[in-house]
């Protein structure tokens, strides 16, 4: 069974009430259920982590190594400044997608540079709740064609 790590960046937990005019009203449980609801009729098996500290995050993806076949994670804030984030995923080796809820290139200009693209498989942006699950989606099929 595939096994994914869903990896939520800081400030996500707030999803619902942050911003509902960028990130729609959705909250992150309610993302989560339809991640998992995706998930369990693609037959794979999701771990999801919510985390606003960086160093965490370099932890979730680095010991979890072995365990994983796929990360999709949204970085949030830590796309445009974490060095450490790339570099973890980069070292992992597991194939990873980037998702954001927003299009992040039709906004501040400090949003558009991404750190994490270059080191991603892909990168699903600008369709709120949906990218994940576009997202998810694209993971599981590159990791059952590998
Ligand atoms: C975000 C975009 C980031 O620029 C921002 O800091 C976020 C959310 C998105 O999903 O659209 O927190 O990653």
């Amino acid at each position: 069974m595939i096994k994914i790590l869903v990896i939520h960046g800081p400030n996500l937990h707030q999803l619902g009430k942050r911003e509902p005019q960028v990130y729609g009203r959705t909250s992150l449980a309610q993302i989560n259920q339809a991640i998992e609801k995706l998930a369990k009729s693609k037959k794979a098996k999701v771990v999801i982590k919510q985390s606003n500290h960086e160093g965490e995050i370099v932890d979730l993806i680095t010991k979890n190594k072995i365990k994983f076949d796929g990360i999709l994670i949204n970085p949030a804030a830590y796309t445009h400044t974490s060095v450490a984030i790339r570099d973890a995923i980069a070292a992992s080796g597991i194939p990873t997608v980037e998702v954001h809820l927003s299009n992040i290139h039709s906004r501040e200009t400090f949003r558009h540079k991404s750190l994490i693209s270059p080191v991603a498989r892909g990168t699903i942006l600008g369709f709120g709740p949906n990218s994940y699950l576009l997202g998810l989606e694209a993971l599981i099929d590159l990791i059952d064609h590998k």
